[in-house]
């Protein structure tokens, strides 16, 4: 008798274990899209934050950073949509503010789980308008990330947020308010009436957010002015007040680089020598959108965000999106000290 319960006990153990799987699995399954929608969402509303804390990316056609310079890039590269870009170079804060504004929304609704095929659509649109552009002349395809972007909101458009939302808080009330049987008609505005409220009240608080962030530009640099006339003398003069930067000129092998900061704008500046006792320096910053390219490596930086390539002897662009070269300092050298010499173009 004892073996039986005994045996019975372990059945019924792996029975209950079994049905923990199953359970387990199932809300696995239901919430396979949560890590996407935070993802996205988180980065959404980091990018916008991003970009009105930037004043480069809000200053003018001066900067190569700015939406300005961007936006002419890409005109001028050929993006298929280049006849929508005129009306955006036309106003060009505004479009950059409602940019930056838009990606909060989509970034907030789809984090909350508000009207989440909506937010995901102006999220895929978003994405699609940034692919055609600043991402359009990336090769291979595929380094574009804004593409994977697009992908990316696809699953969110076609199954929404139901689940830990607003969305699917709402549904649920709709569902009780049914059973009590409410008029459809009367269930459905409700549910319109009170996303609506909840739209406004979440847009009131990210306009608030975005409008502070913007104000105090949290953790951001103002943009330094851009020098753009060449400077004649190569004497190692920094480009700010502050001393020039200067590195041992052992640390820059041949086809190295060492680091340093332009003391005028925080930029990091790369000294490289490409070739045995010829040293230069360009700036880090990618002049397709701002990014900071890496290190050089086998004569050439790389940009990670879409993937530009430069010359790492005159900072000339090998491979696009981007169509400036990377901005040239000067070097001087003094015994086996580098030091960074003015902006140059
Ligand atoms: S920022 Fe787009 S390629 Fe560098």
């Amino acid at each position: 008798m004892s073996e039986v319960s005994s045996s019975e006990a372990v059945g019924g153990e792996a029975a209950d274990r079994a049905v923990r799987a199953e359970r387990w699995r199932a809300l696995a399954s239901r919430h396979a899209l949560l890590p996407l929608r935070l993802f996205l969402g988180i980065t959404f509303v980091y990018a916008a934050l991003d970009k009105l804390s930037d004043a480069h990316f809000l200053a003018g056609a001066g900067d190569q950073a700015s939406f300005v310079s961007q936006t002419r890039a890409a005109k001028d590269g050929g993006s298929p949509i280049a006849f929508l870009l005129g009306p955006a170079l036309d106003h060009p804060t505004l479009s950059a503010l409602a940019i930056a504004f838009g990606e909060l929304a989509v970034g907030l609704g789809t984090l909350l789980g508000l009207w989440g095929r909506v937010a995901a659509l102006g999220g895929a649109l978003i994405n699609l308008s940034l692919w055609l552009t600043v991402s359009w002349n990336v090769s291979p395809y595929y380094l574009g990330n804004d593409l994977g972007y697009l992908m990316a909101w696809t699953p969110l458009l076609l199954a929404g947020t139901p689940d830990l939302s607003v969305d699917g808080y709402l549904a649920r009330r709709a569902g009780r308010d049914r059973e009590r049987g409410l008029a459809e008609d009367h269930v459905k505005r409700r549910a319109l009436v009170d996303g609506g409220i909840a739209a406004v009240a979440i847009g009131g608080a990210g306009l608030l957010t975005g409008s502070l962030t913007r104000t105090f530009g949290w953790g951001r640099q103002a943009a330094a002015p851009v020098q753009s006339a060449p400077v004649p003398s190569a004497a190692p003069v920094p480009s700010g007040t502050a001393p020039a930067p200067t590195v041992a000129a052992a640390s820059v092998p041949v086809g190295g680089s060492a680091q340093v900061k332009d003391p005028a704008t925080g930029d990091a500046v790369y000294i490289v020598q490409p070739k045995a006792g010829q040293y230069c320096a360009f700036s880090s910053v990618c002049t397709h959108s701002g990014c900071a390219v890496d290190a050089p490596k086998n004569g050439q930086f790389y940009c990670p965000c879409h993937g530009s390539r430069f010359d790492a002897a005159t900072g000339a662009v090998v491979n696009g999106p981007a169509v400036k070269p990377l901005p040239r300092y000067g070097v001087g050298k003094d015994g086996d000290k580098l030091t960074l010499g003015p902006l140059q173009s």
